[in-house]
């Protein structure tokens, strides 16, 4: 760089991976080179978030994402749920399971839809040759939770030809026989401890996904898991669609269960809001 010329370096932030933090700027320093670090940091950390968190902290970078109608429902008070959002809206959620590690749903998704969890998208070629699928996206590692094990042996989830394996986490209460059940099929389940109300503890899930290198993570549902989720202050950031929909109905299901908050001033305050366009669709994201 020297002989180049070069006798300053800006740079927005330094890796927080331990192993090179600052060894970069140090050798500059050391060649002589002016070396400013800081501008647009922020900016530089929104571009790697999910490394940010995971290296810092050990866990994963935790997406939520949920669909409704404008009036924040995902069914209508008869059940009905598909689809409320169009394809473009329903592709980029695709896309968003191929650039995530994981994706998570409660047991309460697999009784009512039977998902595959799976990126089901147009052919692609993808740099990521882990995992990667007939169609060139990258799967996801797909995990349920079901404490109790309640998941039908038949649930797709099961039975799929992916690169991506399927975890089932569950609590002591679940019975022996169907761990073992689930185990014969090829199919990890994830033992973790029950928090109050006999659910699978997350925070100590996360912590395992975390070690198990799972970067980021996206909480598809349903309302009781994205309930727990953000009840537990869990979720870094999220995308909320919204089809140009009216449902009402008092019965009819919202995005989130859980507690929720008793109090305004409780609330969980959003911040750095964007709206995007997917056809007839509004995708909200944000940060908490
Ligand atoms: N619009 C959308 O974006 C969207 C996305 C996904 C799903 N959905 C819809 O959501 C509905 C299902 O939602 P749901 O709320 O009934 O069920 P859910 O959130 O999918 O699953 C909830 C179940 O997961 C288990 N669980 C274990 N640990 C948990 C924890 N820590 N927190 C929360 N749950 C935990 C519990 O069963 P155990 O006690 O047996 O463990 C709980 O009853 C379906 O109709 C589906 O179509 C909508």
């Amino acid at each position: 760089m020297l002989n180049a010329g070069i006798r300053r370096v800006v740079m927005a932030t330094r890796d927080p991976n331990p192993r090179v933090n600052g060894g970069g700027a140090e050798f500059l320093q050391a060649q002589g080179l002016q070396v400013e670090i800081g501008l647009l940091a922020e900016e530089a950390r929104r571009l790697n978030e999910a490394w940010f968190k995971w290296v810092e902290t050990g866990l994963p970078f935790v997406v939520a994402k949920a669909a409704a109608s404008l009036d924040g429902k995902t069914a209508t008070a008869g059940g009905e749920s598909q689809w409320l959002t169009g394809e473009q809206a329903r592709s980029y959620g695709h896309q968003l399971r191929h650039e995530l590690d994981a994706i998570l749903v409660g047991v309460g998704t697999v009784f009512a839809d039977d998902p595959q969890l799976t990126v089901r998208l147009p052919k692609h070629t993808t740099k990521n040759e882990k995992r990667k699928t007939k169609n060139g996206f990258k799967d996801p590692v797909r995990i349920v939770l079901d404490s109790r094990l309640r998941l039908p042996l038949s649930a797709r989830l099961l039975h799929l030809d992916s690169p991506a394996p399927t975890w089932i986490a569950c609590t002591p209460a679940a019975p022996k026989d169907k761990i073992q059940e689930i185990r014969d099929l090829g199919v990890e389940v994830l033992m973790l401890h029950s928090e109050p109300g006999g659910l699978v503890a997350l925070k100590p899930l996360l912590a395992e996904l975390g070690s198990r290198r799972i970067q980021s993570l996206l909480v598809e549902g349903g309302a009781e898991t994205l309930g727990s989720f953000f009840d537990q202050r869990l979720v870094d950031k999220f995308y909320f669609f919204y089809a140009p929909k009216i449902l009402g109905g008092k019965t009819a299901p919202g995005m989130l269960a859980g507690a929720g908050v008793k109090h305004l001033g409780n609330a969980l305050q959003a911040k750095d809001l964007e709206v995007r366009k997917f056809g007839p669709d509004l995708l909200v994201t944000g940060y908490l």
